[in-house]
């Protein structure tokens, strides 16, 4: 088999490139650790009247978890960035997880809850992963936005008022990674009940 052939071939049966399974996972790990770490500021100053276990939150103290943040923060970002600029460009996007029907998502979530959804082809999203994964992309942008907005309040004062303020940025902040908490929980417990699908983002088919 020639080069040619062998490429012809690959380009077939992968269904996620490596460019989206190395940003995908990038992106777990420093998502983990940027929710972990901001557990631990949280209780710091909590926001409501709970706080978080400290077992489940990293960085022991304030100080520690704030150093772990901003460690991750350039990981999630510069990946961030690379993945949703490889999204647009190559027009995955727009393949994959557009366009999104209404009416198509209410049909797609009955057949989920009473098990019918077919998996057969995991080179096409139904209309609910494509609701839950452009979804997900767009509260870490919210999510980043609004870190940033808390980070400097002062340089990038602009950044901030357009969240109406410090503290408003705060509480955006937090309901955006309850958000991502709850996209994780639904998104893991599917990828273990569909385990090729964790194959494919792993080895690529
Ligand atoms: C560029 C990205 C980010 C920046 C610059 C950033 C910055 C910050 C800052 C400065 C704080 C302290 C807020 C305060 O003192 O009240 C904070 C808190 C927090 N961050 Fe982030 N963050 C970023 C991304 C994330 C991500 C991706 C998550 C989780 C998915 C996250 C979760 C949290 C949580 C839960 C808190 C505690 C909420 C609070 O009590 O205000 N952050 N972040
Ligand atoms: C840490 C555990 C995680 C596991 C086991 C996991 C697993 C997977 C799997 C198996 C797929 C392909 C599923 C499919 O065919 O529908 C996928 C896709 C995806 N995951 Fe995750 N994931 C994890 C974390 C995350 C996190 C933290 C985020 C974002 C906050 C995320 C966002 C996405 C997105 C946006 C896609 C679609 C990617 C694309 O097609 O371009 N995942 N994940």
């Amino acid at each position: 088999m020639t080069t040619d052939t062998l490429t012809a071939v690959d380009t077939v049966e992968t269904i996620h490139p490596g460019w989206v399974r190395i940003c995908h996972w990038i992106n777990a790990f420093a998502v983990l650790v940027m929710i972990g770490s901001g557990w631990q500021i949280y209780n710091a100053s909590p926001l409501f009247d709970f706080v978080f276990p400290r077992q489940i939150a990293l960085g022991n103290w304030l100080a520690g978890a704030l150093l772990w943040h901003f460690a991750a923060m350039w990981v999630l970002v510069n990946n961030g960035i690379v993945y949703v600029t490889l999204g647009i460009a190559t027009g995955r996007f727009r393949r994959k997880l557009f366009p999104i029907r209404p009416n198509e998502v209410v049909a797609d979530l009955k057949a989920a809850v009473t098990f019918k959804l077919a998996h057969d082809d995991l080179s096409h999203y139904n209309a609910v992963q494509k609701l839950l994964y452009s979804g997900v992309i767009l509260a870490g942008v919210v999510i980043v936005l609004s870190g940033l907005s808390i980070w400097k309040p002062v340089q990038l004062q602009e950044l901030t008022a357009l969240f109406g303020g410090y503290d408003t940025a705060r509480y955006v902040h937090f309901l955006a990674m309850a958000a991502i908490v709850g996209f994780l929980v639904v998104h893991v417990a599917l990828a273990l009940i569909v385990p090729k699908s964790l194959r494919a983002m792993i080895t690529g088919r």
